[in-house]
């Protein structure tokens, strides 16, 4: 941990693969008045990420893991989680699964943001399922990782109604919204319950 005014700050790293909008909600969050979080690596699998860019906006240390061979991969994420003395991992948009040992390294230490209310529609193309099934309701949860997909505990969910008219991009734009709305509160939530 970092003390900073006095105040002890959690060090995070976020993992990302893509666009980043929930980095840059985080990052927001970090940069806030007595944010009890600290953004000090950047790790990716895709080196087009576009969140790549806000990383670099804001001068966050960014580690690029090559995936083609998984367990060197990981082995990189463990050496640099532990250079930069990593407490926290947020997942946001992370397109691998990480593996039991780093789950387990980090046990409890791990949040994901996955685009529907858990545990209904785990993995991929939510929305479009969510279309497909009728559902009234849709949103988004940030949860715990553990060894199984989406399946950790939860930490915060936020419902998002759905609309006669809409399809898989307004869904997906207006659900994504709320999602860069609750993670940082969720992680609050998180460090408050567990501090
Ligand atoms: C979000 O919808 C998140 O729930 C899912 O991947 C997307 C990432 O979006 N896991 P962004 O890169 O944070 O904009």
């Amino acid at each position: 941990m970092e003390k900073l005014n006095g105040k002890k700050k959690l060090r995070v790293s976020v993992f990302i693969s893509g666009r980043g909008t929930n980095l840059k909600s985080l990052i927001n969050f970090s940069n806030m008045k007595n944010c009890p979080i600290k953004i000090v690596l950047v790790i990716t699998n895709n080196k087009n990420a576009k969140g790549i860019y806000i990383a670099k906006k804001n001068k966050i240390k960014l580690s690029f893991i090559n995936y083609k061979n998984k367990i060197k991969a990981e082995k990189k994420i463990l050496v640099d989680l532990k250079k930069y003395n990593i407490d926290l991992i947020c997942l946001a948009g992370f397109m691998k699964i990480l593996s039991k040992k780093i789950v387990n390294f980090y046990n409890g230490k791990i949040l994901n943001i996955h685009p529907s209310l858990l545990p209904k529609y785990k993995g991929l193309n939510t929305h479009k399922r969510v279309l497909k099934n009728k559902e009234k309701f849709t949103g988004c949860t940030v949860h715990l990782v553990n060894s199984k997909l989406d399946s950790g505990k939860i930490i915060l969910q936020k419902k998002v109604r759905i609309l006669r008219n809409d399809d898989k991009n307004s869904l997906s734009k207006r659900v994504l919204k709320i999602e860069n709305l609750i993670y940082p509160k969720a992680i609050k939530k998180f460090i408050t319950a567990n501090l």
